[in-house]
């Protein structure tokens, strides 16, 4: 039977990022005691009294079909929460609400993509983002994110790529995998850019919560020139540790949200009164449980570099943000796939080959940070014995 070119786009593009992850499922499965530092699940649990709000709704009828904006107690919340934070004026217009930032990401670049486009984008970058360019047909080109830079995306990188087929700036900070965040500086010569070839920019903020001590989160909402070109885009998945409600917004200007109205409707019909509800009173007040994450994240990737920095060649960064810490691997003449592949064999540890995230991370590892400090720890103890190995093998 004939299938739609977008098939064939999205084809392979999930299940090989995920092959190390899935086979230490399996193990798993099967009664081995495997560490999985691989995926970023918050490692706190949701907060009881947004499960109360939930619940309270649910029973109080709060099940009938909704709109395709959202509910107006949401996206009032929503516009107040960001008027307070990025220091201009929004209104529920400016918002609209989806399940996820995921679902978020898919419906903005359909609004503002098609086939020949062109989407500049970090690599590194979150997994999904080659799938989600490449379902709006739209072509992806990958924008270096250097180490020696922070990993934070130079304009200078960007300018070098544009063409008259430039459309969209797809931004990620604070960026999975490598805990950058980006400075108002960066933004500034990034934001002079998109003004200077009629860009949109798309910011993934999905780990705004998630900052370390001693990092300022900036916005490209915070800029007031870029206001009729700036996306951002978020959820409680993370900052309320709320992943299975699917609760997720974009924000950005009125006509941008009545362009996606259309769209929203089509692929949902409406989001859940009772997830709305519940998650008007999550961005109504400080999250209970971010700031606990963000001390312990931040913990534990010190505790990677104590541990593993300078041991067998091995080299650590540091992340100012975020659920995941990077491990340079190269000097054990191993590439990121084949590093993880036998220390899951022989140590059982699994991470994430950096492969999975683009060809800039060929040789690295991501590390999950959600496990206890004492995992962690005995983590880096296997994943250095590994290495001394693999380097004593090459030598
Ligand atoms: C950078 C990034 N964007 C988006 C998502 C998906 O978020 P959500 O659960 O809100 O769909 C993730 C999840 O890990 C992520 O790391």
């Amino acid at each position: 039977m004939r299938y739609a070119p977008v098939t064939d786009r999205l084809a392979g593009l999930g299940g090989a990022k995920w092959e190390i992850h899935g086979r230490a499922r399996a193990l798993q499965a099967a009664g081995a005691e495997v560490i999985e530092l691989t995926i970023g699940e918050p490692d706190a649990p949701c907060p009881p009294e947004l499960l109360a709000e939930a619940t309270r709704a649910m029973m109080a009828g709060r099940t009938a079909y909704s709109n395709g904006r959202g509910e107006d107690a949401l996206l009032d919340a929503l516009a107040a929460r960001y008027t307070a934070r990025r220091g201009r004026a929004f209104g529920p217009r400016n918002v609209m609400t989806l399940p996820g930032t995921q679902t978020v990401l898919y419906a903005v670049l359909h609004t503002l993509l098609a086939p020949g486009d062109e989407v500049l984008v970090g690599d590194p970058m979150y997994a999904t983002y080659e799938g989600l360019i490449a379902a709006t047909g739209a072509r992806m080109v990958p924008v270096p994110l250097r180490p020696e830079q922070g990993f934070r995306m130079q304009a200078a990188d960007i300018a070098a790529r544009i063409t008259p087929q430039s459309r969209v700036i797809f931004l990620n900070t604070p960026h999975n995998p490598t805990g950058a965040v980006l400075r108002r500086q960066d933004l500034e010569e990034i934001g002079r850019l998109a003004l200077a070839h009629d860009l949109w920019i798309v910011s993934d903020e999905v780990y705004e919560e998630l900052v370390f001590d001693g990092t300022r989160f900036v916005s490209p909402l915070d800029l007031p020139e870029l206001a009729e070109r700036v996306v951002a885009c978020a959820s409680i998945s993370k900052s309320h540790a709320a992943p299975g409600f699917r609760s997720g917004w974009c924000i950005g200007p009125e006509d941008f949200c009545d362009h996606l109205l259309p769209l929203s409707e089509t692929m949902l019909f409406g989001s859940q009164p009772f997830i709305a509800d519940m998650t008007a009173l999550a961005v109504s007040a400080p999250s209970p449980v971010a700031p606990g994450m963000a001390e312990r994240f931040a913990r534990r990737a010190a505790l990677i570099a104590a541990e593993l920095h300078g041991v067998a060649g091995l080299r650590v960064h540091k992340p100012e943000a975020g659920m995941f810490a990077l491990v340079d691997v190269r000097a054990t003449g191993l590439s990121g796939h084949d590093f993880a592949a036998g220390l899951l064999e022989a140590q059982s540890v699994a991470v994430m080959p950096g492969e999975s995230f683009g060809q800039a991370l060929r040789g690295w590892l991501r590390l999950s940070l959600t496990q206890p400090d004492e995992v962690v720890a005995e983590a880096c103890r296997r994943i250095a014995r590994h290495a001394a190995q693999a380097k004593g093998e090459a030598a």
